[in-house]
Formats: C-alpha cells, sequence, structure tokens
C-alpha cells in the first residue's frame, strides 16, 4: 500500500502557501551580501518593532523554562478592554492565520461551502480546501469585494463568509456603511469572518460594537503581525461571540502563543507614540511609492494598507530581476495577477530603492 493511499486526500490536492522569501535564501541564491538586502514582501513593519515590546521580550526570556499561560489571560483583557467588549469574546492565537484554520476546524465539513473573494488572502482558500469544503471565489471588482455579488453566492450550504478589510494583494477596502448594511443583510446562519490585519493603518476602522450586540455570528480577526512589529513572534486575536470563542478555544492548541510573543504584544498595544510613528511613516510611503509609480507610467491600485499593487508586465520576471538586485517584492502570480507585484511600503530610502530598480528597468 503506497503512503497516498493512507493519505487523506485533502492533503494530497492541497495547494501550498508560498511564502515573502526569506533574506537568507535570496542571499544564498543570488550570491549577495544578506545586509544589502531588503525585503518588500511580506507587508511587514519596516521601522520594526516597538522598543517598549523589545524590552518587555527580552525580560520574558528570563521565564524561558516555564510553560505560557494557555488561555492568555492578560493579554486577553488587555485586548477586551481596548476594543470595549467581554473578556469572553476574545480569542488569541498563533498568528491571526492560526484563527482562520481554527474556524475551519469548528465549523468545516465536506461539502460546505464558503464564501470569498477573487484575488483575496490566500488562507481563505487553504483553509477551506484543507477541511475539504468548496471555496466559491467571487470576483472583484475594479479590484474591490463585490459585495452585492458576495452574498447572492451564500446559500443553504455557505458556513463562512470572508471579507478583508483592506484585502490582501490589493489593498483596497469596501466603504464602512457599505460593511454594515451588508452584514445586516447575509442571512444570520452564516458566520462572517472580518480580516483586520491592517486595520490600524486606517483612519477609520469599522466600530463593530453594535454588531456585536445584536448576537450576530461575526468574527473580526485582527494580528500584531503587522503595524505592531511581531511578525516573527506569532500572536493574533478574534473578537466573536462568547459561544464562536469558546468553541475556537476548544479547538486550540493548550499552549498556543507562546510567553515571549504575549509578553511582546502586551507593551506593543501600550506603546501608542510608536503605532502613530509607524501609521504615519506607513501613510508617507504610501504617498511615495504612489508618486514613483506614476511617475514611472505605472498603474497602481490604491491602497488602503502597506502595500501596494503594482502592474509592471511581467510580475515574476520583474521580482526576480529585482531579486538580483537586493530587493524582494512579491510576485502575485499565484493570486491570478501574472503582469503586477506587490510592493510592501518600506522605509523612505527603501522605497526609493525599489522605484529606481523600476525606472532602471523601464517600467517593465
Ligand atoms: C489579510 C491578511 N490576513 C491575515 C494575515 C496573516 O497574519 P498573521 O501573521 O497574523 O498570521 C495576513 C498576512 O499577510 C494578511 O495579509
Amino acid at each position: 500500500m503506497s503512503l497516498s493511499d493512507i493519505v487523506n486526500p485533502h492533503i494530497l490536492s492541497q495547494p501550498v502557501y508560498e511564502p515573502g522569501r526569506p533574506i537568507d535564501d535570496v542571499a544564498r541564491e543570488m550570491g549577495l551580501d544578506p545586509a544589502g538586502i531588503i525585503k518588500l514582501a511580506s507587508n511587514e513593519n519596516p521601522l520594526g518593532t516597538s522598543p517598549q515590546a523589545l524590552a518587555a521580550m527580552a525580560q520574558a526570556l528570563g521565564q524561558s523554562h516555564l510553560y505560557p499561560d494557555g488561555g492568555c489571560l492578560r493579554l486577553r483583557s488587555r485586548l477586551a478592554r481596548r476594543h470595549d467588549v467581554d473578556l469572553a469574546r476574545v480569542v488569541v492565537g498563533n498568528g491571526s492565520n492560526e484563527l482562520l484554520e481554527l474556524l475551519g476546524h469548528v465549523f468545516l465539513n465536506p461539502g460546505d461551502e464558503v464564501v470569498m473573494g477573487r484575488p483575496a488572502f490566500i488562507v481563505y482558500k487553504l483553509v477551506t480546501l484543507l477541511f475539504g469544503a468548496r471555496a466559491v471565489e467571487v470576483p472583484l471588482r475594479d479590484h474591490v469585494h463585490d459585495l452585492a455579488a458576495m452574498a447572492a453566492a451564500v446559500t443553504d450550504r455557505t458556513k463562512i463568509v470572508f471579507l478583508p478589510l483592506p484585502n490582501n494583494p490589493t489593498g483596497t477596502r469596501n466603504p464602512n456603511a457599505d460593511v454594515l448594511a451588508w452584514v445586516e443583510r447575509l442571512p444570520p446562519r452564516v458566520v462572517i469572518v472580518i480580516d483586520e490585519a491592517y486595520a490600524e493603518y486606517l483612519e477609520a476602522p469599522i466600530d463593530w460594537t453594535g454588531i456585536f450586540g445584536t448576537g450576530r455570528r461575526l468574527v473580526v480577526t485582527r494580528t500584531f503581525s503587522k503595524i505592531f512589529g511581531l511578525a516573527a513572534l506569532r500572536v493574533g486575536y478574534a473578537l466573536t461571540t462568547p459561544e464562536i470563542a469558546a468553541l475556537l478555544q476548544r479547538a486550540r492548541q493548550p499552549f498556543n502563543v507562546n510567553a515571549v510573543a504575549q509578553a511582546g504584544a502586551l507593551a506593543a498595544l501600550d506603546d501608542e507614540d510608536w503605532i502613530d510613528h509607524c501609521r504615519r511613516a506607513n501613510q508617507r510611503g504610501l504617498r511615495q511609492l504612489e508618486t514613483g509609480f506614476t511617475e514611472l507610467g505605472l498603474e497602481w491600485v490604491k491602497s488602503s494598507g502597506n502595500f501596494v499593487l503594482v502592474k509592471v508586465g511581467d510580475g515574476a520576471r520583474v521580482s526576480q530581476t529585482l531579486q538580483s538586485d537586493g530587493i524582494i517584492v512579491r510576485s502575485v502570480n499565484g493570486y491570478g495577477l501574472p503582469e503586477w507585484i506587490r510592493v510592501s511600503v518600506g522605509t523612505e530610502s527603501e522605497n526609493a530603492r525599489v522605484l529606481a530598480a523600476l525606472g532602471r528597468l523601464g517600467g517593465g
């Protein structure tokens, strides 16, 4: 009997997530000094981690022989206060990706349907397929989620609907009022997952407190990987109904978030000045990239996140050429956008470097 005879068939057909390439990988392949390479491929915070969070994590390392608080009580309490919700509504995960997967554990069976945009953050599809459910992908319109078409795609078999605000890789988001009206209109049976990985970059993210009061099956996910600069530590969280939170808690590993990550996240939340500084720097970086792309005659998509989708002709070739120049960006071929690349906002000099390199390519 071959191994494939005993493997879960969903695993055999499961697509593999392709992350932004690590600096060391590219350095080895291209024969470059890692110190000279910039990574603008995974929407990380180019300014790094809050100094307060770094100090808190250094201190937490001293307790490495102890298991972390599996219930993340301090962090959950802090998040409950921040969002003005009950503690029972907060679940912390090993990155928000873990929470997306836990939703699959809790809700999905073979034959179920999950509605999502195309292109939308790829993990929604990966989670759907992992549990043998069917991904119902609704094409975006002008790079923005088509809420009416998504609502129309909901059937009796639909368990979950995913909406990222803003979306990755497009950086676009639907207006708050449209989203709130859409949530109201969807059948109450359906679990609505709003992925707010980039919410801290927005001037005015949606205030969900009204909806939480209605008992709607809403799950809002957030992450510490983006503006909070803790991507390596893997911390994310969900705000949802107490019932869904209890189910997610049941499905997770006992110690899913390590103690250093918990300490870093707690301290990062307190460092408001750092977050404001990063938000403002991101605004300047977005303008710098937009202006630069326009001057190069490249089409780009208006972004609410910390990255920009830009049309370069042959995205795979351009990202390969940029890599040989020590610049890692994201090819978005896998998202069905072969002519585009996704560029994360870097520091001012990193942005200038990617613009100069694209200029040398003649805009693709
Ligand atoms: C829209 C979106 N959601 C979730 C994530 C995953 O974040 P985390 O690092 O918390 O797993 C990302 C990461 O790029 C993202 O773009």
